[in-house]
């Protein structure tokens, strides 16, 4: 049985974290599967946009699994240090948008999931922490880079130092989700949000999260250069001159991805 479910709904890819016995953690296996699935979803030009969730009501993902993945990492991390399945996400060059729909608890690598997606959906439900220091760790999916850099620093001090949860509406407060919602009402949302930017030019969004992205790297004089890369290579695209005739028309455009 897969333990990463990789359906599609049209243009949007849903992936579901498939071990709800085990709170949704990650697992070797489990690991390799979303990496390969996210490979798939970047490789597809049908699919626009990316969903991740967890299987069941109790939680989006609990974390890298103490008992297999960590034992794991502990042997191979000292000599592979960057090596997969150590962070999701990273390297992938994956533009498309992903929306995590957090549907329950989000700790550990489970937060890091959602922080490496670019839209968050949170159940009224939901926790949301980085216990990895109750375990003698610290966060090893991108916690400690991608926390500070998405809310104030003091709250991702607060979270990272004592390894306490918080509630959604506190990750709503300090801009860590995008929304919360009835826990009924998750996946529905965020399939909402999906479709939204499906009616959106595709390019011109990969192209935005491509800039919003490697422009934090850089100085600003450097990252608007990068931007007016990506809007002359816009303005080459099929898609642009599409948008631009549709609305002199007063239609609704018709993006190819070309
Ligand atoms: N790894 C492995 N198994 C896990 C797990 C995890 N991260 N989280 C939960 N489970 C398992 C439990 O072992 C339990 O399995 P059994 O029924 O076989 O005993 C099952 O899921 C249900 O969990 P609990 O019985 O513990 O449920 P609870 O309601 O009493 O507690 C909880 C819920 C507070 C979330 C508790 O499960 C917990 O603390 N889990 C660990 C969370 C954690 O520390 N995550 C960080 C992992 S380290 C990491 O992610 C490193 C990184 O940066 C990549």
């Amino acid at each position: 049985m897969a333990l990463i479910e990789f359906n599609k709904e049209g243009k949007i890819a849903i992936f579901t974290i498939n071990r709800p016995d085990a709170l949704n953690s990650m697992n070797v296996q489990a690991a390799r599967e979303l990496h390969e699935a996210l490979v798939a979803f970047r490789d597809d030009d049908e699919l626009w946009v990316g969903i991740i969730t967890g299987a069941g009501d109790r939680a989006f993902c609990a974390g890298a699994d103490i008992k297999d993945m960590l034992p794991f990492l502990q042997k191979n991390l000292p000599q592979r240090p960057w090596a997969m399945p150590a962070t999701p996400m990273r390297g992938l060059e994956l533009w498309k948008p992903l929306i995590a729909a957090i549907n329950g608890l989000a700790l550990g690598g489970g937060l890091e999931i959602a922080l490496a997606c670019d839209i968050r959906i949170a159940s009224e439900k939901a926790r949301l922490g980085v216990p990895e220091v109750t375990l003698g760790l610290i966060p090893g999916w991108g916690g400690t880079q991608r926390l500070p850099r998405m809310v104030p620093r003091c709250k991702a001090a607060e979270m990272l130092l004592t390894g306490k949860a918080i509630d959604a509406q506190e990750a709503y407060r300090i801009g860590l989700v995008n929304r919360v919602v009835p826990p009924e009402a998750v996946m529905s949302t965020a399939m909402e949000w999906a479709e939204t930017i499906c009616q959106a030019g595709p390019l011109a969004v990969r192209a935005a999260k491509e800039a919003m992205i490697r422009g934090s790297n850089l100085t600003l004089e450097d990252g608007l250069k990068l931007e007016t890369d990506l809007e002359a290579y816009l303005m080459s695209t099929e898609d642009y001159t599409e948008g631009a005739k549709a609305f002199t028309e007063k239609r609704k455009p018709d993006f190819k991805a070309r």
